[in-house]
């Protein structure tokens, strides 16, 4: 077998063909399991654990890549999610913000999406505790989607191809706003991408997977670059929402702005690293067009000053992270090894036929 994340097509076929639950006087949809490659099974802190309200299956998950795609999901029927979260860039967006309904645009940069079933909150400013939670905003954001679910589920009613599909998924065929989210969130979890060169490097030990100065870059990262300490492997994020001291003031508060605690101005989700390459441009509001600006940042422009800084930004308050002109490339060149190809051109992502 490969070291692809998600194979989930053959079940797909098997189940079809034999219904072997049915034979066994169950019916129901198919638990589908995810395949992660080796040593993702061995890390402790890649054990997954589904909602028992919305367990992961076959039937579902198929019924949320439709939807994924589903342009009628949106007022004028001109925007599916995918039209945001585009899969050649690992589910984000080149624009800085998105166009959405009626000319407008997202207020934050598209976030990429991949290896959510691992997320614990959604969003920029953390405010969804779910995917199924997280699903439900889209569609009737005045900026994204903004349709009426009463609308949404009444024009997928009327689609021969849902009621089945709704019923195969979850036992009948009705649909319902909470139908459509948990089916999203199903699809949004296979979404896996652990197989970059960094991994066949570092965890399949092919020592010539990574070239000397992607090397330096990796060694930089994890030690005097200081970005591990939030960006941790294997996901290279973090559960944290923190201020990283982008600003001196703040145009948007982020978390602050959605609790109104003066403390938590400024905080925004640490962003996975793997597939940045693609995933341009960068931080919340979509500032830094380059990994360049970004290395940039990190070595000459953060606002230590800032009363709500992060305390994993001590380093930087207290000047210790110095990076030179090769430094800098250096890291860049890192960023670049996790980039997870087989991934980004996965058929199983894309609009089913
Ligand atoms: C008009 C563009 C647009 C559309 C359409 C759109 N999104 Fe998004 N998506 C965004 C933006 C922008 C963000 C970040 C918003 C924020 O943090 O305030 C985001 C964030 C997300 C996140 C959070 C990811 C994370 O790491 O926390 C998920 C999941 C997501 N979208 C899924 C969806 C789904 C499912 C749909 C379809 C129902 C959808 N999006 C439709 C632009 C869009
Ligand atoms: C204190 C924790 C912390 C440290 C240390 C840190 N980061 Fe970040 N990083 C974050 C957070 C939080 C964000 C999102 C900030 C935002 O958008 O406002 C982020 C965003 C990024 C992004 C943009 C992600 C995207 O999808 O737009 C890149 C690239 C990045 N960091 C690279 C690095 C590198 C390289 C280092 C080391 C030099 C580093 N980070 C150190 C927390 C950290």
């Amino acid at each position: 077998m490969t070291h692809r994340a998600v194979l989930v097509a053959i079940t797909l076929i098997i189940a079809a063909c034999h219904h072997p639950s049915k034979q066994a006087g169950r019916s129901g949809p198919t638990p589908l399991q995810l395949e992660l490659p080796g040593w993702a099974i061995a890390d402790t802190s890649l054990r997954l654990d589904f909602p028992y309200d919305n367990p992961l299956t076959v039937e579902g998950a198929a019924l949320g890549r439709l939807l994924f795609h589903e342009k009628a999901l949106s007022a004028d029927g001109s925007l599916s999610c995918a039209s945001c979260h585009l899969h050649r860039f690992a589910f984000a967006d080149s624009a800085r913000f998105s166009p959405g309904m009626k000319g407008m645009r997202t207020a934050r940069n598209t976030m990429p999406l991949m290896n959510l079933a691992w997320d614990h909150f959604f969003f920029w400013d953390a405010r969804a505790l779910s995917l199924e939670l997280q699903a439900f905003e889209p569609v009737t954001a005045h900026r994204e989607m903004a349709s009426r679910w009463s609308e949404v589920c009444a024009r997928l009613a009327q689609d021969k191809r849902y009621p089945p599909l709704f019923a195969a998924a979850f036992g009948d065929d009705r649909i319902d706003s909470l139908r459509v989210a948990f089916a999203l969130a199903q699809f949004e979890r296979t979404m896996v991408s652990l197989d970059s060169r960094f991994d066949r490097y570092f965890y399949l030990k092919q020592r010539d997977a990574l070239r000397p100065q992607e090397i330096r870059g990796k060694d930089l990262f994890f030690t005097r670059a200081h970005c591990v300490d939030c960006h941790e492997p294997p996901l290279f994020k973090g559960h944290h929402v923190l201020n990283i001291g982008l600003d001196s003031a703040h145009t948007d508060l982020g978390m602050g702005g959605r609790t109104g605690l003066p403390w938590h101005a400024g905080r925004f989700k640490t962003a996975s690293l793997r597939n940045i390459a693609v995933t341009a441009p960068y931080m919340h509001d979509g500032r830094f067009a380059t990994l360049e600006e970004v290395v940039d940042f990190y070595a000459d422009d953060v606002f230590t000053a800032s009363p709500t800084l992060d305390e994993h930004m001590l380093p930087w308050r207290k000047g210790e992270v110095r990076l030179s002109m090769q430094d800098r490339m250096d890291l860049v060149a890192f960023l670049r090894t996790l980039t997870d190809s087989a991934f980004l051109a996965d058929p199983l992502f894309g609009p089913p036929e």
